[in-house]
């Protein structure tokens, strides 16, 4: 493959939180993949982050490096991968400006992820402005670093959708094809449940396993898995379906055929909860050690993280800033050239 016709991939988290093992299965391990074969960027979505966090803009800056110690600890190379901070490539605000006009008020009202949020944070009087519009900001974080595919949720389905009706009305505006349509990559992986049961794992529920987890935090996570309430006894027959520890199993133990026997003698009985956890805690702990080790590296080392920050950034606003010259060459903005 030449260099031209790779794939551009770009992927973004907001920045409220460090991640944890939900992330590693639902995007970043196939991150670490992804940037031996495409062209990768990584945005720490700090601004998008502040459209729901007035007031905890300490936390969501902090976190930015949290995140960013997250993507190198699983691996995350920034010789293949570029990392930038969303808040200081300024090309992407300027962008989003021009593409909000493109886009109605009910257009944004009717965007489904848009409208749970509203739901879960009871904005339905007061929506933020900003919030109600970070569609259009992430849409500009798409385009302009002319991405081809972006891996993503399910949930964030209506935000590649409504981004690829902007780059049709923007190069039909500007009778030219400036902007690049965009592909969502739908991670096949399950979403991991919190260690409660509940459908996702959360920092913010407090049913997560963070990358960072010490080898105590990761024991007494799995000792915490909610299982089968029926399954009193280990001879009593066990259910699998809706138990934590097998979901995890199904996400973290490559031998398949381990998984089957545990869960058919499971559901036969005569296996107890306690037996099941030792095997996953023994998974977890193995998958998580390398990645906290290189993390307190790391974290020791911040100057050494903020320069791969800089230099990334950088990198990101030379490319958002090829897109924005001809994004407003295109709308005649090129008074004194
Ligand atoms: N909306 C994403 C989230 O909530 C974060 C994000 C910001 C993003 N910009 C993006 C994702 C661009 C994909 C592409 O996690």
């Amino acid at each position: 493959m030449t260099q031209s016709n790779r794939p551009t991939i770009l992927t973004g988290d907001r920045t409220t939180g460090p991640l944890h093992l939900g992330h590693y299965i639902g995007s970043l391990r196939a991150r670490v993949q992804l940037q031996h074969e495409a062209r990768q960027f990584l945005l720490l979505a700090d601004t998008q982050a502040l459209t729901d966090n007035v007031g905890r803009h300490r936390k969501v800056t902090e976190n930015v490096i949290e995140v960013a110690l997250d993507y190198l600890a699983v691996g995350i190379d920034p010789t293949k991968s570029t990392i930038l901070i969303q808040s200081q490539v300024p090309e992407l605000a300027e962008l989003s400006q021009y593409l909000l006009n493109l886009v109605t008020v009910a257009r944004l009202e009717r965007n489904p992820t848009i409208k749970e949020e509203i739901r879960l944070r009871g904005f339905e009087r007061d929506i933020p402005a900003g919030f109600l519009t970070y569609p259009v900001s992430q849409a500009a974080d798409i385009t302009a670093f002319k991405a081809t595919h972006v891996p993503v949720g399910d949930d964030q389905l209506p935000m590649i959708e409504q981004t690829n009706e902007l780059v049709r009305r923007f190069n039909n505006t500007v009778d030219r094809s400036v902007l690049v349509e965009c592909e969502a990559v739908l991670s096949n992986v399950t979403r991991l449940p919190g260690i409660d049961g509940k459908a996702k794992m959360s920092k913010s529920l407090g049913n997560a396993i963070t990358l960072g987890a010490t080898p105590d935090e990761i024991t007494k996570a799995v000792n915490d898995m909610y299982t089968d309430p029926n399954h009193l006894r280990v001879s009593d027959p066990g259910r699998v379906e809706g138990n934590v520890v097998f979901a995890f199993l199904d996400a973290f133990e490559p031998d398949v055929r381990n998984v089957d026997e545990l869960k058919s003698h499971y559901r036969r009985g005569g296996l107890g909860d306690s037996v099941v956890k030792g095997v996953l805690n023994e998974r977890l702990q193995a998958l998580i050690e390398p990645i906290r080790t290189r993390r307190r590296e790391l974290e020791a080392d911040r100057g050494e993280v903020l320069s791969v920050l800089r230099r990334g950034t950088m990198r990101a606003r030379e490319v958002a800033g090829e897109t924005l010259s001809d994004v407003k060459a295109a709308m005649g903005l090129s008074y004194f050239l």
